[in-house]
């Protein structure tokens, strides 16, 4: 529908890993395989994260690695899906993921969905009798919302749609299901002529872009919508929080409505993707000056440096591939659990 113009345009992938990972082995990219009447693709039962490996001096570093890890563990455990996987191999493994795709920068995605079981197959709802599986792939990403964002930042809109209220489905939950919000959310401000979309939450608060949490500056102090504005919960963001805290910028989460935004003298997403994005404009509303704040681009600049290692993260945020932070254990391979419940009967021989 969109072939011909700017919206049919997905972020640069130069490179692609040659291998994924798979329920405890390395197999070919071209191998990475779902059967089409998978639990998953019909009822959007997977949980996953986005992970950043960034180029140093020091070789490829995993920016942090474990704490992702770490939001998989509980976006899986919210949905019920026990892979008996831990944090510690899955980190094991996307380390061993990037060491053997040679690339020096990466994005890696890890993934946890119900698949299908050939030999007792079962469709409806209940998502119990489908196996488990689990996949971690990696490829070279450029910047999520284009590359003049960064410097320029980005013009964007309050969205029609509202982020998901917490007791129909969990923001604080990675699930792919949340994706289909998102892709109304980003849709309709392509569809608009803007590069993303803001969400507000169910109470009309703001919430977050599309795949972006937001910050908001207003006399010098940082500003985040809270965790029960239905957000997910950025390791970007978190990242950001403390950034603020050891620069001494005065950061706090708090209820932010729609209007402030327009107000506000500094505004910026943030994400594994989008890296730190100053935003310009709002509803076609200037932003401060309309081009990236003093402060935004020393949180900016700041983040950066840490992501590239020239600079001392607040805490453990790097892990460098084959450096004396890398795990070393042995990745063992992971026993998913037997769900003891009998599968759906088949309708047809
Ligand atoms: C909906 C949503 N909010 C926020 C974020 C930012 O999270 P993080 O900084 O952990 O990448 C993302 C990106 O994964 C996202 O998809």
């Amino acid at each position: 529908m969109f072939s011909k113009d700017d919206r049919s345009k997905d972020v640069s992938t130069p490179r692609i890993a040659q291998e994924v990972w798979k329920d405890g082995e390395f197999i070919k990219w071209d191998d990475a395989r779902v059967h089409v009447m998978s639990h998953v693709l019909h009822y959007g039962s997977s949980v996953f994260e986005g992970i950043r490996c960034y180029k140093t001096k020091r070789g490829p570093a995993v920016f942090r690695l474990k704490e992702h890890m770490q939001r998989l563990l509980n976006s899986a455990k919210i949905y019920r899906m026990d892979t008996g996987l831990t944090r510690d191999q899955l980190c094991n493994v996307a380390v061993q993921l990037v060491a053997r795709s040679g690339l020096d920068q990466c994005y890696i995605r890890p993934i946890i969905f119900r698949s299908l079981d050939e030999s007792r197959p079962a469709f409806g709802v209940n998502p119990f009798p489908n196996p488990l599986t689990c996949y971690i792939g990696a490829w070279d990403w450029g910047k999520y919302l284009g590359d003049e964002a960064i410097e320029r930042g980005v013009d964007v809109q309050v969205s029609t749609w509202n982020r998901l209220s917490p007791n129909s489905m969990p923001a604080m939950a990675k699930s792919g299901a949340n994706y289909m919000n998102s892709q109304l959310i980003k849709m309709e401000a392509l569809l608009n002529g803007f590069a993303e979309g803001i969400a507000l939450d169910d109470r009309g608060y703001v919430s977050e872009g599309s795949g972006e949490n937001i910050f908001l500056i207003h006399d010098g102090e940082v500003v985040t919508p809270p965790v029960s504005s239905s957000i997910l919960p950025g390791i970007t963001r978190d990242s950001v929080i403390k950034i603020c805290r050891e620069l001494g910028i005065p950061v706090k989460e708090s209820e932010i409505q729609r209007a402030a935004l327009y107000v506000a003298d500094e505004l910026f997403f943030t994400g594994t993707a989008a890296e730190v994005t100053p935003i310009r404009s709002v509803d076609r509303i200037t932003i401060g000056e309309g081009k990236c704040g003093e402060l935004t681009r020393r949180i900016q600049q700041t983040y950066f440096e840490i992501t590239s290692a020239e600079r001392e993260a607040p805490g453990q945020w790097l892990t460098f591939i084959g450096g004396s932070s890398s795990p070393t254990t042995e990745v063992q391979t992971p026993k998913f659990k037997e769900h003891k419940l009998e599968p759906e009967p088949v309708l047809s021989e």
